[in-house]
């Protein structure tokens, strides 16, 4: 599987103020690191537009990240924008991948409707919003894991067949 460049946004007003640990980072880390993958690069804002646009920008244009995973946000709550500061950015939407993670959510727990996440490219780097709970995070990133690494790799170029037949079937 190709190795991944991957950069977390944690989007909390309480976290990034010290008044609430981060809980999301260490379950995200550990995520990857059993997929074989390394977290690079993590940052704190609160739930404002100006901050979450300028790192998601800077994270997938210059420091050219292949996957920049936001949690928090994504829900009803007044201060909860990450979609909305998250759309302009994206330059394609893949809403098969936000689908995916609500329909297998939705078998956990209801309030997955909740959660208006999207995901999609910009360049080369795919952003995908999670939700904010430690357990919601990784849940949702578990279901859809081994699509994303398929999309990135197809987004950089990887020409090969999508699902190859065995040998003798073709
Ligand atoms: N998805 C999964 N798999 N597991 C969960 O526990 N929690 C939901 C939802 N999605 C949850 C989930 C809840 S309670 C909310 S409010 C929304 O995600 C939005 O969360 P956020 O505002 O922290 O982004």
């Amino acid at each position: 599987m190709k190795r991944l460049r991957v950069a977390l946004l944690v989007v909390s007003d309480r976290a990034s103020q010290g008044e609430r640990a981060d809980k999301c980072e260490p379950a995200i880390r550990g995520f990857l690191e059993k997929r074989g993958q390394k977290l690079e690069d993590v940052t704190i804002v609160p739930d404002e537009t100006g901050p979450i646009q300028k790192q998601l920008a800077e994270w997938t244009a210059r420091q050219g990240y292949d996957l920049v995973l936001t949690a928090g946000g994504t829900g009803v709550s007044p201060r909860d924008i990450t979609p909305e500061a998250t759309r302009p950015l994206l330059e394609r939407q893949i809403p098969g991948i936000p689908e995916a993670m609500r329909s297998a959510s939705m078998k956990i727990t209801p309030y997955a409707a909740l959660s208006r996440g999207l995901a999609g490219f910009r360049g080369r780097s795919m952003i995908i919003n999670l939700p904010g709970s430690p357990k919601a995070a990784v849940e949702n990133l578990a279901t859809i894991f081994d699509t994303l690494v398929h999309a990135i790799e197809k987004a950089q170029g990887d020409k090969s067949d999508c699902a190859p037949l065995p040998a003798g079937q073709e």
